[in-house]
């Protein structure tokens, strides 16, 4: 493969609405991460781009529920998560977001440049609407029950629980997420991005890339399959970029279509900020840019970002994207609301200093072809057997044999024996081998290669054992020392990728200066006479009851979460009256004295009540709640001066009020036996 100029590597935009997990990190940034170092130690040009997600409902309604403004929740996510990537050594060039103005004048550009085209279709349809929050109900704002798997609470945009992508209109039952209320239909105007038209286009653009990951070219062909559909990509909201246009206003551009752009504006930040052009990044064909996400955004990267791309006609377009599937924790689903999670910044709360302690093991565990699960059993053995164990055990046995033979000098390398020759024969495969594997995202076969190479190096040293030839021949063990000591410079150099802090560490201990991966399967890195410095361990074990206070708090916080009082949705207070509005009603005592049923009306009781000043018929609305026997005699409160109504043929004079909670569970509001049929309420 001839080298490109330069890649452009994205990993996907975080939301800022919340903390990020070790499934976000095995999903996108670790192994976006791995590869950028790689490319980077190749001396590849390359710029990898990232930053928050700052728009979208699922971030204005964590607004509303905490009593902030999104522009609060926005900063104090971005702030976090961006910590936590820096701590964890996610090298990107940018981190930036998608509140800036920059991001707001790159994305306003691109739909503009769409729109003079005469791409998008304006349309006028009916949308849920919250009257009493005089808001449309968008993706998140309207929860309803799923009609693929009947998940009661399936959200306007997609069910989580068993995926579907969905519309609003599909819910059944839908309620507003705001007021709880059933939603009404208002008519409101839409830009959208007609797909349909594109999917022939994108089928064939797809089909030019059989290399793709096979998880993500199947999602892809049975999206292709049930055929695109023209997709709304504006939005009723407050909290957004603005749609550019006269006839806009109260809308946004829908989250989906300005955050890839994000890549775009971040590219130019990282630009400015370096003196130089962005436009290379996304305009030259001999730039690779590649996409790194979850398997939850392949039809975002894969289907909708591409043809955006292609009907700008400006930019280049994504030579891969290789996406992860899902990283269950312990057996179960990852589940933020479960609080079933390890999140970053309590990791590197409990376990300080061994970043790359978890960036080994999710590593080892990538879901790259389907979901995998992280125990902490695992996550203990792995440190133990292979950090600790192989590569630990190697690197602490030369720094501290140099130091106690050689005065923590590397020792002069003498007539090398077949033992030597065979090693270094093996060695000089290793990077190759390892830069194939990672060429095609293989970054578990590219971690167990890289291992391999520690396990060998200890092979060689259990084989000669310099610890009991110092007494015989010093000239020998001179040449066995050095010649570990280079393979754990090569150690530094081929794991910077993985375990860019250890590496870093290795590198102090050996004295070694800038290396590159032309320069490993080298036996020559390490000069004769170079002072190798003991330093601490650079891998600890970890103990059981480290691992089991991490089990306690997992369980602890998933028995918090089930034993919570369900979370509630009180519906607001409706629009204002004046007293006298109040004072029109006619509240007053009543007594039921007879109920029954009312033929064919399932949810129907015919009532006869004592008002007072009469006795009159009232049908009400609550048979599946209450048995005719079972209320009579009841004093109750009732409306008086409605207008009657005719329902199922009988005429109903009046109501008698209820109480309903959130599982629709009426209970009466009664006024008690002490107050006599007629008496006034106010
Ligand atoms: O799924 C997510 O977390 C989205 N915020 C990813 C966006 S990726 C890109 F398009 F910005
Ligand atoms: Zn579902």
């Amino acid at each position: 493969m001839t080298n490109p100029t330069r890649y452009t590597i994205t990993a996907a935009l975080p939301y800022a609405n919340g903390p990020i997990h070790i499934g976000h990190l095995a999903g996108a940034y670790l192994p976006a991460d791995i590869y950028v170092r790689y490319l980077r130690s190749q001396g590849r040009e390359v710029a990898f781009i990232c930053g928050s997600d700052e728009h979208g409902v699922a971030i204005e309604l964590k607004a509303k529920k905490e009593g902030v403004t999104p522009r609060a929740i926005v900063d104090k996510y971005h702030a976090m998560i961006r910590n936590s990537f820096q701590e964890f050594g996610i090298s990107f060039d940018v981190y930036s977001r998608t509140s800036t103005e920059l991001h707001k004048k790159t994305a306003s550009d691109f739909f503009l440049n769409l729109h003079e085209k005469g791409i998008f279709e304006k349309k006028i349809t009916s949308q849920f609407y919250d009257r009493e929050n005089n808001q449309f109900l968008p993706d998140r704002y309207i929860t309803g029950t799923c009609p693929v798997c009947g998940n009661e609470s399936a959200y306007g945009d997609q069910c989580e629980k068993c995926g579907s992508s969905l519309d609003p209109a599909d819910l059944i039952n839908s309620r507003s997420v705001i007021s709880g209320n059933v939603p009404e239909l208002k008519e409101t105007a839409h830009w959208y991005l007609p797909l349909d038209k594109y999917q022939d286009w994108v089928q064939e653009w797809l089909e030019t890339h059989p290399g793709w990951k096979s998880n993500v070219l199947g999602q892809c062909r049975s999206w292709l399959k049930e055929g695109l559909h023209p997709r709304s990509i504006t939005r009723d909201l407050s909290w957004g970029v603005p749609v550019p246009l006269q006839d806009a206003e109260g809308k946004v551009l829908y989250v989906w279509f300005d955050a890839p752009i994000g890549y775009i504006s971040a590219t130019k930040e990282f630009a400015s900020g370096m003196g130089k052009s962005w436009e290379p990044y996304w305009k030259n064909e001999d730039t690779r840019l590649i996409h790194f996400i979850g398997k939850d955004n392949i039809i975002f990267h894969c289907i909708i970002f591409p043809i955006m791309l292609h009907l700008h006609g400006d930019y280049i377009l994504p030579k891969n994207v290789p996406a992860n599937e899902f990283l269950n924790l312990e057996g179960q689903k990852i589940s933020t609301s479960r609080n079933w999670a390890v999140w970053l910044h309590e990791y590197l709360q409990d376990f300080p200093g061994k970043e790359d302690v978890l960036r080994y093991h999710l590593t080892s565990i990538m879901p790259e072809n389907k979901d995998n699960d992280f125990t902490w059993k695992d996550f203990q053995a792995k440190n133990n057997n292979e950090l600790v164990a192989i590569l630990g055990n190697l690197v602490n046995r030369m720094v501290v044999l140099t130091d106690k033979y050689f005065a923590g000098k590397a020792p002069q390398r003498g007539t090398l024996t077949e033992a030597e020759t065979a090693l270094q024969a093996e060695l000089s495969n290793y990077p190759g081998r390892i830069a194939a594997s990672l060429e095609k995202f293989r970054f578990r076969e590219a971690l167990n290669e890289y291992m391999n190479l520690a396990r060998l190096a200890n092979k060689y040293l259990t084989d000669h054992e310099p610890w009991k030839l110092i007494k015989t021949d010093e000239a020998r063990t001179k040449t066995i020392l050095n010649t570990g000591l280079q393979v754990v410079a090569n150690l530094a150099i081929l794991g910077a990728p993985f375990l860019p802090h250890t590496a870093e560490k290795i590198k102090t201990l050996l004295n070694l200066g800038e290396f590159f991966w032309k320069d490993a399967g080298s036996l020559d890195l390490v000069i004769e006479g170079q002072q190798i410095t003991k330093g601490e361990l650079i891998f600890e074990k970890i103990d059981d009851a480290a691992i089991e206070k991490q089990m306690e708090k997992l369980n602890r916080q998933n028995q918090a979460t089930n034993q919570a009082v369900p979370e509630r949705t009180v519906p607001g207070a409706r629009e204002e009256i004046q007293f006298d509005d109040f004072m029109k009603l006619d509240l007053r005592v009543g007594k039921i004295l007879k109920a029954e049923k009312i033929e064919k009306a399932d949810k129907l009781l015919k009532l006869l009540v004592d008002v007072g000043f009469e006795e009159r018929t009232i049908v009400s609305g609550i048979a599946q709640h209450f048995k005719p026997e079972e209320i009579e005699g009841l004093p109750v409160s009732v409306v008086v001066n409605l207008t009657p109504k005719s329902l199922r043929g009988v005429e109903s004079k009046g109501m008698i009020l209820m109480a309903e909670n959130e599982e629709g569970k009426l209970s009466f509001i009664s006024p008690g036996n002490e107050q006599l049929p007629g008496s006034i309420i106010r």
